[in-house]
């Protein structure tokens, strides 16, 4: 299986990175599986800047490095968006990244092309926030169960993680890191 992580956080090596990277772990580990990761913020892809093109020809016509991200999109079996929590939001990057799904949208919705559909490819969220807040995931899960639905993925499971404050705060809790593995480890045993 092919699993893509798109990574979003500007902050290298921080807390989503490392979780991507623990859930990275936990599915290897038992598998043969491939794990690539792509960061948006060395990527250039500019904003929908709502044309309507797509509505017509079904693909965008803005021509930048989302041309990539389309393709790897199609081919992966298991998609992880992996974001940190910006004021109750996904960051502003992989939001960008998502609007531009648009011109997959109206593929499917105007001209009733599907994307590659199959029961067990799904998409994940991977996010974490630096408060303990009781919706601080609501709005990204909304968002991201909106992409699956799109792309004809089943959403989740997600793994979400409140009280990481600063770049290295996962980092320093074992048990934590441990239990990202072990969610990686539950997507290929199950
Ligand atoms: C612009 C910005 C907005 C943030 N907004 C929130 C927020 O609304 N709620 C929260 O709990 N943490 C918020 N945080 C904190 C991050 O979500 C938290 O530090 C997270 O662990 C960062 O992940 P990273 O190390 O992968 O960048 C915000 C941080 C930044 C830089």
């Amino acid at each position: 299986m092919y699993n893509l992580f798109i990574l979003s956080s500007p902050r290298k090596n921080g807390n989503s990175e490392t979780m991507a990277k623990a859930v990275a772990t936990g599915i290897t580990e038992n598998s043969d599986d491939r794990c690539e990761f792509v960061n948006v913020n060395s990527l250039s892809i500019a904003p929908c800047v709502a044309c309507g093109s797509c509505s017509d020809s079904g693909s965008c016509i803005i021509k930048d490095d989302m041309e990539g991200l389309y393709e790897k999109t199609d081919l992966a079996d298991r998609i992880f968006w992996v974001s940190p929590v910006y004021f109750y939001a996904l960051t502003a990057q992989i939001k960008t990244y998502i609007d531009r799904n648009q011109a997959i949208w109206a593929r499917k919705y105007l001209s009733g092309i599907r994307h590659r559909a199959s029961e067990s490819r799904s998409g994940h969220l991977l996010s974490c926030a630096a408060t303990d807040g009781a919706r601080l995931f609501t709005g990204p899960e909304l968002s991201i169960q909106c992409l699956c639905d799109t792309l004809d993925l089943h959403y989740g499971p997600s793994l979400l993680l409140r009280n990481l404050e600063g770049r290295d705060a996962l980092q320093k809790l074992p048990q934590t890191l441990a239990d990202c593995e072990s969610f990686g480890r539950k997507l290929v045993t199950k």
